[in-house]
């Protein structure tokens, strides 16, 4: 049975193979995006006692690829960073902690590594607050995003900046989302799927009363694999960009999701 926009909870494994292929398929695009975009946004917080620890919360970190380029733009003008990561995925963590341990320009961040999801970390707080909390390109994953946006702003320490990454409604992949809702809806609430985008955050902001700024980017993914017949990379990222299992056995979705890639492609390998 087709449930869309559900890939991480119906095959975690699927989810994780397909994730690394469309990192590839981004670097192959646009090298170094991501690290440019989160460099130039991400707020470098002051910490809360003159030559203390700034504190960062990350949830969903990954293999901490995000993080990295976090921590060494506040390692630019702060000394001493304290870094909580939270994670659940046990292969995400060991790649985090073998990139630590390779980077002597990390060396001077104190860690802690928490194996959890954000669920169980927010069902257990023990009340530190934090100079930065951050989402990078993981909202789409948790049970329920407003109340993962309220509990990381409540762990803000006074002045603290919360920062989230998710896809546009307006273009790209966060479009394809709400299109592939409307042409193969799967119950009646999307926000129970993975197919989020940034304006489903900025409601939720609003509906609590945080202000707000908007940084936007736009950036390319190499799709030339989905279309080609035998290769399980083009099928991974098909996956990854609807976040559905085997949209390959799928044909009218298949067919539906490669028409939109041309209609909205630049131009397409041959
Ligand atoms: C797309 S990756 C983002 C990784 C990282 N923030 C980055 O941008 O480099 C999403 C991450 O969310 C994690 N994740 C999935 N469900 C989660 C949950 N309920 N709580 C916390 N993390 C979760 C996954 O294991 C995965 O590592």
């Amino acid at each position: 049975m087709l449930k869309v926009g559900r890939l991480i909870k119906d095959s975690p494994v699927r989810w994780d193979a397909a994730y690394k292929v469309f990192m590839g398929a981004c670097e192959t695009a646009r090298p170094r995006y991501y690290e440019e975009f989160l460099e130039n946004n991400i707020p470098v917080p002051t910490p809360q006692q003159e030559g203390g620890d700034v504190r960062v919360l990350s949830i969903a970190s990954g293999s901490g690829e995000a993080d990295s380029v976090i921590l060494k733009k506040i390692m630019q003008s702060r000394s001493s960073v304290y870094n909580r990561v939270v994670e659940p995925s046990r292969e995400m963590l060991r790649d985090f902690k073998a990139m630590v341990q390779q980077d002597t320009s990390l060396s001077a961040v104190k860690f802690d590594w928490r194996q959890q999801s954000a669920e169980e970390y927010f069902s257990d707080s023990d009340g530190t607050k934090f100079d930065l909390a951050h989402a990078v390109q993981a909202l789409y994953f948790m049970d329920d995003h407003h109340a993962t946006l309220q509990n990381m702003w409540e762990q803000l320490a006074d002045g603290g900046h919360l920062f989230a990454l998710l896809v546009s409604d307006e273009r790209g992949m966060g479009k394809l989302y709400r299109e592939v809702w409307k042409w193969f809806p799967h119950g009646n609430d999307r926000l129970t799927t993975c197919l989020r985008t940034s304006s489903d955050v900025t409601r939720s902001l609003e509906s609590s009363g945080i202000s707000y700024v908007i940084a936007e980017d736009e950036h390319d993914i190499n799709l030339a694999e989905c279309y080609k017949e035998d290769s399980e990379a083009g099928r991974l990222l098909l996956d990854f960009m609807t976040q559905t299992s085997n949209v390959y056995a799928h044909p009218k979705m298949r067919s539906a999701v490669l028409e939109y890639f041309l209609r909205h492609s630049s131009s397409v390998d041959g």
